[in-house]
């Protein structure tokens, strides 16, 4: 049976490229889990290296599948919230400071012509799957014969490009940008429009003009044919960049995702009180990658904690991985499959929430 220092060395033998260290001396190593023939940990990096750090993630897990006796083993790469934000996040947006905070006044946003319903999907942290969540929920709204817009608004990391199989600048058309159809929904990506190196410096201004722009600008839908719901990937973290997107955005209510782990429900805790501050309804929260390597439930009772809906949660699952680095969503390449059934659930619980249920336009 492998023993956690085994463990420990066989990660301390893999090199992280930036320091020429091994990814325990430098810290990459967080949250090991090792029990019986299962190990597992988070590895997190700064805002907009993940890209960068995906092979050693590959590394790492190889790694630990060398070791005699392993038979499952799980590294997840997730992002520091970017650092412009942080100190805003512990300055004013503590939930207590939320709580006490000032009236919430109603805020000017660009509602985009022809949408009936916008729903964001967010989370505290990043890495949470947030984007694989948006993607395959969006592709379950589809399933339920509805018409669906993905909207990418993370300018820090637009992951919809790869997650979707789509590229190329959008077309103008009569002064509108069409949105890439793909997988039955129509979809826009910040990625579409910028560099994605360029993406990862944005701040407050520009990353709300791009939004306004995506939202706005985007031949969403028609008279005759109006969108029903259009779903918005924000960027992760909740500091200036995050409040500005939502203060802009015409949101419906939102889904917020989060981990088991307890740092991450913290995190989850603060987009709920982001979506507080501005007015908007959480209408739910997902657990994603739980199970056994980081446990469960942990969702489900800050949900309740909360006071907010539980959706249910996401298993770990390769499928969902490998779906997002092949541009089909899992929910689309495997209908019937049990990941699809659960978006099936969230899709159906959601659409109720928002009263979409008259809204299926297609058979
Ligand atoms: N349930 C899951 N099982 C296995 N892998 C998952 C699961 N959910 C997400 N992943 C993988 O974890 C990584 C991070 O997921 P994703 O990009 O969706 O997170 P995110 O919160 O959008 O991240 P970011 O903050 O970078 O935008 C991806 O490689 C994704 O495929
Ligand atoms: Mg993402």
């Amino acid at each position: 049976m492998p023993d956690r220092a085994a463990v420990i060395a066989a990660l301390d033998a893999v090199t992280d490229p930036k320091s020429g260290q091994g990814l325990v001396a430098v810290g990459l190593v967080q949250g090991l889990v090792v029990a019986d023939a299962r190990a597992g940990f988070v590895m997190e990096v700064p805002a907009g290296e993940t890209a960068l750090y995906a092979p050693v993630r590959d590394a790492a897990e190889a790694a630990l599948k060398a070791i005699p006796g392993m038979t499952r083993v799980s590294v997840v790469l997730t992002a520091e919230t970017a650092p412009a934000t942080k100190s805003a996040r512990r300055a004013s947006l503590s939930p207590q400071a939320v709580d006490q905070g000032r009236p919430k006044a109603p805020v000017p946003t660009d509602r985009p012509a022809h949408v009936r319903r916008v729903l964001a999907v967010a989370s505290g942290k990043g890495g949470v799957g947030k984007s694989t969540v948006a993607v395959n929920l969006a592709a379950a709204f589809v399933a339920r014969g509805l018409s669906v817009g993905l909207l990418d608004a993370d300018v820090y990391g637009p992951s919809l490009p790869t997650m979707l199989g789509m590229s190329g600048k959008p077309e103008y058309r009569d002064g509108l940008m069409e949105p890439h159809r793909v997988h039955g929904l129509k979809a826009m990506s910040v990625g579409l429009l910028t560099q994605a190196s360029d993406a990862m410096i944005w701040r407050g201004p520009m990353a709300s003009q791009a939004l306004t722009q995506m939202l706005t600008q985007t031949r969403w839908g028609t008279e005759d044919a109006p969108l029903d719901i259009l779903v918005v990937d924000l960027p992760p973290g909740t500091g200036d960049v995050q409040l500005t997107l939502i203060q802009k955005t015409p949101l419906d209510g939102a889904v917020i995702v989060s981990t088991p782990q307890e740092v991450a429900l913290a995190d989850a805790r603060r987009a709920h009180a982001l979506f507080q501050k501005v007015n908007v309804p959480t209408l739910g929260l997902i657990e994603n990658m739980s199970g056994e390597v980081f446990g469960r439930g942990g969702g489900k009772a800050e949900a309740a904690r909360l006071e907010i809906p539980y959706l249910g949660d996401l298993p770990l699952d390769a499928a969902l991985r490998e779906g997002g680095d092949a541009g089909v969503p899992v929910v689309v390449s495997d209908p019937d499959g049990e990941v699809a059934a659960r978006f099936a659930g969230f899709a159906e619980a959601l659409a109720k929430k928002l009263d979409l249920k008259g809204f299926q336009t297609q058979p």
